[in-house]
């Protein structure tokens, strides 16, 4: 996407010596900095310290971390264990499991003289499709705005998001955000409720920064004001990304997602989720069999913040010595979703409605 008529994706290979370099999203919404990535250690590092985040993006981060190490040393034992480094990042995503896979089958079958050219080709073509991908979701997701938008009488569209399933977290264009993109640039007037989702704040810093690039109106709200915008009849539907779906359509995604989707169903307002192929879990059944991801408590008792003189300040805003937990992620059960976006058409939040748009994969 464009940033200060600059076309950036958020993860790119140095063309002069093949290292890895990301926006590094901690630092946003305060300024763009770019980071080099070396080593695998490092993407790890920048995967778990969640410089790089989102589902998409933590797979070809991952996948360019493997062929990283390829470079340095590339046999058996030094695949499986950079491999292990990667994946043990963190848990709840399947993309990275997805990413690390794609580049483990291509490689394993070569003599370690031909992995690490092998595995960057691989790791390129990752991130290469998860741009067509997210273009094709946004196209199937376009159609579905356009005919909300004209059931309206061609009055703004209201949309409702949580988190970032933007361009920033994935390689470029953005999941749930794909479709606002490609119905901002054909001229559907939209109006973008951002929901802040503390503690990280991805909604607020990233999905609010993303949108205000692009020049679509949009407003952040907290998370618990969600509910009371849906029950007023303010919100026309809900879209929303995942970091993990299962065979039957449970949704894995951002705390306070389930939340949002209990309040869409009690208002009537359509809960739609952004699910392209590779978030998509054909070995698990039930949401609750998804490993959630639990994060230090700081990031609830302290809030991170940049002052008008640009110091970058940490505050205390809990009481002290109170225990906190900090479940980074939730499931929504298939049965409040409305409909899956994928690449190939919006399925049915079910095993029925996956398989008929994967009889392959779906099992
Ligand atoms: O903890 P994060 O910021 O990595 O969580 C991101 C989300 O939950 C997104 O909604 C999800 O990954 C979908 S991204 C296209």
């Amino acid at each position: 996407m464009n940033v200060g008529g600059t076309a950036y994706r958020s993860l790119w290979t140095d063309p002069v010596d093949g290292s890895l370099r990301i926006l590094d999203q901690t630092l946003l919404p305060h300024e763009l900095g770019i980071r080099r990535l070396a080593t695998p250690e490092e993407v790890a590092e920048a995967i778990t310290a969640m410089r790089v985040r989102g589902a998409p993006l933590i797979g070809a981060a991952a996948a360019h971390g493997l062929a990283l190490g390829l470079e340095r040393e590339a046999g058996d034992h030094a695949l499986e264990a950079t491999r292990a480094l990667l994946l043990a990042t963190r848990p709840t995503a399947v993309n990275l499991r997805w990413a690390l896979d794609e580049v483990t089958r291509a490689v394993r079958p070569l003599p370690p003289s031909e992995r690490a050219a092998a595995a960057a080709r691989v790791a390129r073509r990752i991130a290469d499709e998860d741009v067509a991908r997210n273009r094709q979701l946004g196209e199937v997701g376009l159609e579905l705005l356009r005919a909300a938008w004209e059931a309206r009488g061609g009055r703004p569209l209201r949309i409702l998001t949580h988190c970032n399933a933007g361009w920033l977290a994935t390689v470029d264009l953005g999941t749930a955000t794909a479709p606002l993109y490609l119905a901002h640039a054909a001229g559907i007037p939209l109006h973008v409720w951002v929901s802040e989702t503390r503690p990280r704040n991805q909604g607020g810093a990233l999905t609010a920064w993303e949108l205000g690039q692009e020049g679509i109106p949009h407003t952040v709200v907290v998370d618990n004001a969600c509910g009371h915008l849906m029950q007023r009849g303010e919100v026309d539907l809900c879209l929303v990304g995942t970091d993990r779906t299962t065979a039957t359509g449970d949704v894995v995604n951002k705390i306070g997602t389930y939340l949002k989707a209990l309040a869409a169903r009690a208002s009537g307002v359509p809960f739609y989720v952004a699910a392209p192929s590779p978030s998509i879990d054909w070995t698990l059944e039930a949401g609750s069999d998804v490993p959630i991801e639990e994060r230090g408590g700081d990031e609830i008792t302290h809030l991170r913040g940049r002052t008008a003189e640009g110091d970058d300040r940490v505050v205390r805003v809990v009481a002290p010595g109170s225990p906190v937990r900090n479940p980074a992620f939730d499931v929504t059960p298939a049965h409040l979703v409305t409909g899956l976006m994928t690449e190939r058409g919006v399925a049915q939040a079910s095993r029925a409605g996956l398989r008929a748009l994967f009889p392959d994969e779906a099992p």
